[in-house]
């Protein structure tokens, strides 16, 4: 007798763990529905950017402007900004005293000191060890083994954006090795 009431209940218990299996899942998925824009409130936001792109941020964490860095460093001059992964990256301001349409990972792809601009020798040259780097970054004396990663320079509504460079390495013909 208690056998089968035992027996009989099995299913039933299967049924209830089931139902509340399916509310539990409804309400959880209400609840991340209803938590999303407070979520996605609270994150940075210029950590996603349109496109995969990143707002360029200078030293105080502060959106680069376009127009501020452009009328504050002269034509091809390089400076530093916060890129992927807080990378420093080279703004590049181009001959016609534009933005570049290509960044600079400051990186040293030998050991990773942040290579500083010579305005002078119109290179990159590393202090650790050596290294140098065209005014385009690409490598011209080791130990470096690379050159400079690359990323995307574009302006949209006066902020300094970086894409990924996922192309071909302009510089060398080569894929990208940070890709
Ligand atoms: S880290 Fe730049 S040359 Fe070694």
């Amino acid at each position: 007798m208690t056998q089968l009431s035992g027996s009989s209940d099995v299913p039933s218990m299967g049924r209830r763990q089931f139902m509340n299996l399916l509310t539990f899942g409804t309400a959880s998925a209400t609840a991340a529905a209803a938590l999303y824009p407070v979520v996605k409130y609270f994150l940075p936001p210029s950590s996603g950017g349109k496109g995969g792109g990143l707002t360029a941020k200078d030293a105080l964490g502060n959106d680069v402007s376009a127009s501020e860095f452009t009328a504050t460093h002269k034509p091809t001059e390089r400076s530093l900004a916060q890129g992927f992964k807080g990378d420093p990256t080279y703004i590049i301001v181009d001959g016609e005293g534009s933005i570049a349409s290509y960044g600079l990972n400051a990186v040293c792809t030998h050991l990773g000191c942040v290579v500083p601009w010579n305005a002078g020798e119109n290179k990159f040259m590393c202090p650790c060890h050596g290294s140098q780097y065209n005014n385009e970054g690409k490598v011209v004396r080791g130990p470096a083994p690379r050159s400079l990663a690359l990323v995307h320079a574009t302006v949209d509504d006066d902020k300094v954006i970086f894409t990924p460079w996922t192309e071909t390495d302009f510089r060398t013909g080569e894929d990208p090795w940070w890709a």
